[in-house]
């Protein structure tokens, strides 16, 4: 663009503002040539590109142009690698641009209210600090290459059942402390170019127009400045929305809203103010992503091994009793494979997030070119597609699992049971695999189970059989190789679980209230979301947040926290005390012991991906800040952290806390503003207002027989009666003149003149 956006604004007529404000097409924004402004190119998505062959069309169930597909994001999620991320972006962005991508639609960053969310293979986990930090690692990194990217889906999308036509019903508190706060910390340490609002409901208002979460939070509180635009076909009412502040509506061309548009403004309805400001944020957009055409071409081996890279710090060892692995190829002469997935992996979910790969590294041939022909191989396929009961394959299964010496199966969640746009049904693998486990368990002490999902799996009914389990998620192109790599050692696994695997489904927090019904859905569990849930309720999980095993172990030595200012300095060594290098993913959790608002056991505050040599030893230091001690108190509608106590845990997993220190931290004190029904606690804990009531209380004394003495006895009982009716109950002979209402606004009226 050669003029400047004021001048384009000046210059564009009301009808070409309003066009702007809808796409081209599909994957396109419109661009005005009079003017010399450029369309901008968009395309999903999450894991990976996935351009269409035409902008004309949506894609979903066709081949798209390849792209590199790393894992998707409940796997990424679980490598707690924020410079991985950002090492992904950077490589996406790249890919972008040479394929003519200038706005990438990703990443989804909502949180795993069940684990059923058709779509949960696409985010990355239940914790907002871990998906903020690693969702604003991977926006910076496909940012610094000049494109854009989007936050998506804002908010409250937390699974597909009939989300077009359903509000998420949830309270201020949550939403604030869950829900919106992995989306705050994007916008605040990333600035994404766009954010993509979701198709549901939230509170009783579509996201799409919803005033309270686009204008109130995101703009005037977050202070965000770049471009919303509407998930697909998410725009309700268009008018409404652009007040609200969805600058972009998609797909376009949407002309029956860019009249509405102008009707609007013309019969003063939608002020030109109004529409110039979502017209500026876009043409912002424009010059942001336009001008950085590809240099680069599209560099396949190099983006390849990106993705099992990632693979490799994403895939998660759940179970390794008697350090069955890794096997040991020497002391193996034959090896049975079993499962379908072994020679067609599950590399990523259904939907709008599909890539079409540029490879895929399949399990099988990984392992038979790792082995050579050291060791006999044996494959059965172990269940059909389908999943259909078949005894004839099981039995198939067992027998070539007798008769080797180590039994591998790759098993998991069917491709048809995750995609967005429907929920899954079960946790549970598919009956006949559970089955085949079984049976091999049976006959071949030496079994190692690969599972494969995108959300989390219940394993009761077999993992008690096996020494060993990988968790491989969706874990990408790259992921064939990266399996073979774990089970025979040459990688050392790092990955940890980004979500908690429940023993079972029913002890999931939402189970009570998975779907909606007459369009309405209530996240009744409030804040006990994953671990929060399973800690407050003391309930084990079948393997906890943050859980994975290495071939290595490590230590955490030497804890010490210091309050500096209003932030926490902490610090520790961790120490590598094994044989083999390896990375820890080292996990701080905060817990505030006094707050007389209910809060979580524990919550991550903060983590960080440390890799050591065998016996080194590194101090690892943590900043924390005033708001990772703090909840949002929705009587003051702002964030608090209240001075008192605090635990600051560091651990290998949410279960499995190495150390922990208490701390008390001064935060200062609230100047509470007194009203009508302020406790008698309260009065007490304020020394002007404690100071007030003792004056009014002596003169109280000398007009009634039940008089009262602030002893602790008395307090312990009266502490949460609110002031007005103590002198209700004990005053009633001293108000002759005066009401209760009376003399509390005199009181408040004197705490307020002794303050000044
Ligand atoms: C999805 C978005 C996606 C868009 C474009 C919608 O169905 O919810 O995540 O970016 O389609 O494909």
């Amino acid at each position: 663009m050669n003029k400047s956006i004021n001048e384009l604004l000046s210059a564009l007529t009301l009808a070409e503002k309003a066009s702007l404000c809808a796409g081209l097409n599909m994957w396109m924004t419109k661009g005005i040539e009079r003017l010399d402004i450029p369309p901008v190119h968009m395309y999903d998505g999450t894991n990976g590109i996935r351009k269409t062959n035409s902008d004309e069309e949506m894609g979903i169930t066709t081949e798209n142009v390849p792209a590199t597909c790393y894992p998707t994001g409940s796997a990424i999620g679980s490598s707690w690698n924020t410079e991985l991320l950002h090492e992904v972006g950077v490589a996406l962005g790249r890919e972008s641009k040479a394929m003519g991508v200038e706005l990438l639609l990703g990443p989804g960053v909502n949180m795993k209210r069940t684990p059923l969310g058709g779509r949960n293979f696409e985010y990355y986990s239940e914790d907002p600090c871990l998906t903020g930090e690693l969702g604003a690692a991977f926006i910076n990194g496909i940012q610094s290459e000049g494109v854009g990217a989007s936050l998506k889906h804002f908010a409250g999308n937390n699974q597909e059942f009939e989300k077009m036509v359903t509000s998420s019903e949830i309270d201020e508190r949550t939403l604030r402390e869950i829900y919106l706060s992995a989306f705050e910390r994007i916008v605040k340490k990333s600035d994404p170019w766009t954010i993509m609002c979701s198709y549901n409901l939230l509170n009783g208002t579509y996201t799409s127009e919803n005033e309270h979460l686009l204008n109130d939070i995101l703009r005037e509180e977050w202070g965000y400045e770049g471009v919303v635009l509407s998930d697909w076909t998410a725009v309700n009412d268009r008018i409404r929305g652009l007040k609200a502040g969805l600058d972009l509506e998609m797909p376009g061309p949407a002309h029956y809203n860019a009249k509405a548009i102008v009707e609007a403004v013309q019969n003063g309805t939608l002020s030109e103010e109004q529409l110039n400001r979502s017209v500026s944020r876009i043409l912002k957009l424009v010059e942001r992503v336009t001008g950085n055409k590809d240099t680069d071409s599209s560099d396949v081996p190099e983006y390849h091994a990106l993705a099992r890279k990632a693979a490799a710090e994403s895939m998660v060892l759940l179970k390794n009793e008697n350090a069955i692995l890794p096997l040991q190829q020497e002391s193996i002469s034959s090896i049975a494979v079993i499962g379908r997935f072994a020679k067609k992996p599950r590399i990523q979910g259904a939907g709008s997030a599909k890539v079409t790969p540029t490879r895929v590294d399949i399990p099988w041939d990984e392992i038979k070119d790792l082995l050579g022909d050291t060791i006999s191989m044996g494959y059965a396929e172990g269940y059909p597609e389908d999943d259909s009961m078949n005894e004839e394959l099981i039995k198939e299964s067992v027998s070539l699992a007798m008769n080797s010496d180590v039994a591998v199966l790759f098993v998991g969640q069917p491709e048809y049971a995750e995609s967005e746009m429907h929920d899954l049904k079960d946790i549970n693998l598919p009956e006949h695999q559970v089955k085949l486990i079984q049976a091999v368990a049976a006959v071949q002490p030496k079994c190692i189970v690969v599972t494969s999902s995108g959300s989390a799996l219940a394993m009761r009914p077999w993992v008690q059989h096996v020494p060993g389990v990988i968790h491989s998620w969706l874990s990408g192109q790259g992921m064939g190789k990266v399996i073979a790599d774990i089970l025979f050692g040459h990688t050392n696994p790092s990955g940890k679980l980004s979500e908690t695997f429940p023993v079972k489904l029913s002890d999931n927090p939402s189970h009570m209230r998975i779907r909606g019904e007459n369009g309405k859905l209530y996240y009744r569990e409030g804040l006990f979301v994953g671990y929060r849930y399973y800690d407050r309720k003391e309930l084990a999980p079948q393997f906890p947040f943050g859980h994975g095993l290495s071939y290595t172990s490590f230590s955490y030595t030497d804890l010490e926290v210091v309050q500096v200012d209003k932030g926490v300095t902490v610090s520790f060594q961790l120490k590598n005390t094994g044989k083999r290098k390896g990375k820890e993913a080292v996990q701080l959790y905060v817990h505030d012991e006094e707050c007389k608002w209910t809060r979580p056991e524990k919550e991550l505050k903060a983590f960080a991906k440390i890799e050591l040599e065998p016996g080194e030893n590194r101090k690892i230091v943590f900043e924390l800040e005033e708001r990772d001690f703090s909840y949002y108190n929705t009587k003051y509608n702002r964030w608090v952290a209240e001075t008192g106590f605090f635990q600051i845990s560091l651990g290998s997993s949410s279960k499995d806390i190495r150390i922990t220190e208490r701390l008390h931290c001064d935060f200062g004190k609230e100047e509470i503003t007194f009203h009508k029904f302020s406790l008698l606690s309260e009065w007490l804990s304020d020394p002007t207002a404690k100071a007030v009531l003792e004056h009014c209380l002596n003169d109280m004394n000398e007009h009634v027989t039940d008089k009262v003495y602030l002893s602790e006895e008395f307090v312990g009982f009266w502490e949460d009666f609110p002031m007005i009716k103590v002198f209700q109950m004990f005053g009633q002979n001293w108000m002759n003149e005066r009401s209760p209402d009376d003399v509390i606004q005199e009181l408040i009226a004197r705490v307020d003149r002794a303050r000044k």
